[in-house]
């Protein structure tokens, strides 16, 4: 049973979210974390996993876009990514599967704009799905307390937690029913 974590990330929180979710799943299957342009540099490793878990940044109500990302290192006070490749054109390169594969998607998003619609996960997930992909759970958004972060208080221990459910329900997905 093995599941690969794909995360794009500017400033590094949904990198930390991708490894906390990892965390969880790795207390019951094998996981991978792998950022966009090293899973992009894999095609190998997907097929032979039981579950996809893609997730990065919300920007603009959705996945970034070049622009956006240029925004994002312009806006930047401290490291930033200046990787040209984004989830968006990872989820949209992946070929279609036939075998109703696994998947779930998952964003960061910033506190003080959660009423607004519109999420990287919620758009990854569409995309995964007209690829085929067969979603494990809803979409989940984690939470910064600004642009550039920190985290809120909780989020990570709360995506260990998703990490952890995704891993209970991918075991009686995955083995097929006794007849
Ligand atoms: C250009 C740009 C657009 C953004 N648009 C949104 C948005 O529509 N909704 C939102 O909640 N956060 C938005 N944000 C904040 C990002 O979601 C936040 O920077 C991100 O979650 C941090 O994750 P990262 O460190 O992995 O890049 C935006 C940030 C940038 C730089």
């Amino acid at each position: 049973m093995d599941a690969v974590v794909v995360y794009e990330s500017m400033y590094g929180n949904s990198e930390r979210v991708a490894r906390a979710v990892a965390q969880g799943l790795g207390e019951r299957v094998r996981v991978l974390v792998l950022d966009v342009d090293d899973a992009a540099a894999a095609p190998d490793v997907l097929p032979e996993a039981d579950l996809l878990v893609a997730g990065g940044p919300t920007h603009a109500f959705g996945m970034t876009r070049p622009a956006t990302r240029a925004d994002a290192v312009q806006r930047a006070t401290g490291d930033v990514s200046r990787r040209t490749r984004g989830l968006r054109e990872w989820v949209e390169s992946m070929p279609r599967t036939a075998d109703a594969r696994l998947a779930a998607t998952f964003d960061t998003r910033v506190t003080k704009v959660k009423p607004l619609p519109g999420s990287a996960a919620r758009g990854a997930a569409k995309v995964l799905r007209r690829a085929g992909y067969r979603l494990l759970t809803a979409p989940a958004s984690f939470y910064v307390g600004d642009v550039e972060g920190p985290l809120d208080e909780g989020e990570l221990e709360r995506a260990r937690t998703w990490g952890r459910a995704l891993a209970d329900a991918l075991v009686p997905a995955t083995v097929p029913p006794r007849v």
